[in-house]
């Protein structure tokens, strides 16, 4: 089976088909990522338009390459995201879904991530616990099954990626800033600077990020009002060095809670080198079977909605003319 996927729900308008929510036959991006970096972020009401100019010619390449007659489904990303963003997609995928008779399957962006997973590891069948670590979420899940998940803990306030891009900001780096903060990392000592790891003993698989948030802009903007010499690189290491402990420490905890030990890993945030080379070592030593995404695949794009709405249109998950976007919804819900 054949599924068309639809992405639009931050800075990145994609289109891809994917066969049996495994194999990739066609798949672009275009990313905004030039436009959003004049303004230190994204902004929504110019990635809603960027995303309605983008679209058509992205999705007539996808359906080129495949052929119309050979696309059975639609899969949209309708939630989490940003709303005018999301509705380009959504209306997008509707009116298609209008003109072809073909059915409409709504995915979760989240849900989609965890499917990039099954894109690079033909062989990953639930359940396995799922570490999603993105620009707007930090989640650890259980997936019990492909539309059947349990959040496990989730962040009480920012997201990693949120953490990386403004730890960026502060250091002058730009946006995005995940990426660039792991190239001056590089070159840093990990050990120069103790930032804070938080742990909620009664919560042990929940995240908090704002306190390691305040606490680079704190340490940067005391360096600079004193006047004092300070080694981006070291803050970059050593702030990596912190959101590392805490999201490789946690995801391996909890998949070592659940048999068999499998962890999945997703999101924007697993790109990282140093988490990655992390949970390696944590897996191996814990006996914990470890499956990264490519890491062409991390990032927001369309393969993995529809490798995911795959899995949705088998479990009867298949929208009517009524679907909408939502800038937020329960990952357990779909
Ligand atoms: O999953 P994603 O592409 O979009 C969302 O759904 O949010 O994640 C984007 C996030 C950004 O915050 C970005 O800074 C972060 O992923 N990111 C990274 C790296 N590459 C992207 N964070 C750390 N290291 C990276 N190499
Ligand atoms: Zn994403």
């Amino acid at each position: 089976m054949n599924i068309l996927g639809i992405e639009s729900s931050c800075d990145e308008t994609a289109v891809a088909v994917v066969k049996d929510g495994r194999e990739i036959l066609s798949s672009y991006i275009a990313s905004q990522i030039d436009t959003h970096a004049l303004y230190g972020g994204v902004v929504p009401e110019i990635a809603a338009r960027a995303h309605c100019e983008a679209i058509t010619n992205l999705a007539s390449k996808a359906i080129a390459d495949v052929g119309l007659e050979n696309i059975d489904a639609i899969a949209v990303t309708y939630a989490p995201g940003l709303i005018g963003a999301l509705l380009v997609g959504v209306s997008f995928a509707k009116s298609l879904a209008l003109a072809t008779g073909k059915p409409l399957i709504p995915v979760h962006h989240l849900r989609g991530h965890v499917a990039s997973d099954f894109l690079t590891h033909k062989d990953l069948k639930p359940p396995f616990t799922a570490l999603i670590a993105s620009g707007g979420h930090s989640h650890i899940v259980y997936v019990k099954d492909y539309t059947d998940y349990s959040i496990m803990g989730t962040t009480k306030d920012d997201a990693a990626g949120e953490c990386f891009d403004k730890a960026a900001r502060v250091l002058g780096l730009g946006y995005p800033g995940g990426v660039k903060i792991e190239a001056l990392a590089k070159n840093g000592n990990k050990d120069a600077i103790r930032f804070p790891r938080v742990n909620f003993p009664d919560e042990p698989y929940c995240f908090s990020f704002s306190g390691i948030k305040t606490a680079i802009i704190n340490y940067v903007h005391n360096k600079e009002q004193l006047g004092e010499e300070y080694s981006k690189e070291d803050v970059a290491a050593s702030f990596t060095e912190a959101v590392v402990d805490v999201l490789a420490g946690k995801a391996v905890e909890a998949a070592k809670h659940h048999t068999p030990k499998k962890l999945a890993v997703a999101g924007g945030v697993s790109a990282n080198g140093y988490l990655r080379e992390r949970l390696i070592t944590l897996c191996e030593k814990n006996n914990v079977e470890l499956y990264l995404p490519d890491k062409a695949l991390c990032g927001d794009n369309a393969a993995m909605i529809a490798a995911q709405g795959y899995y949705e249109y088998l479990a009867g998950n298949v929208a009517d003319e009524y679907l909408n976007a939502m800038p937020t919804a329960d990952i357990c819900k779909g």
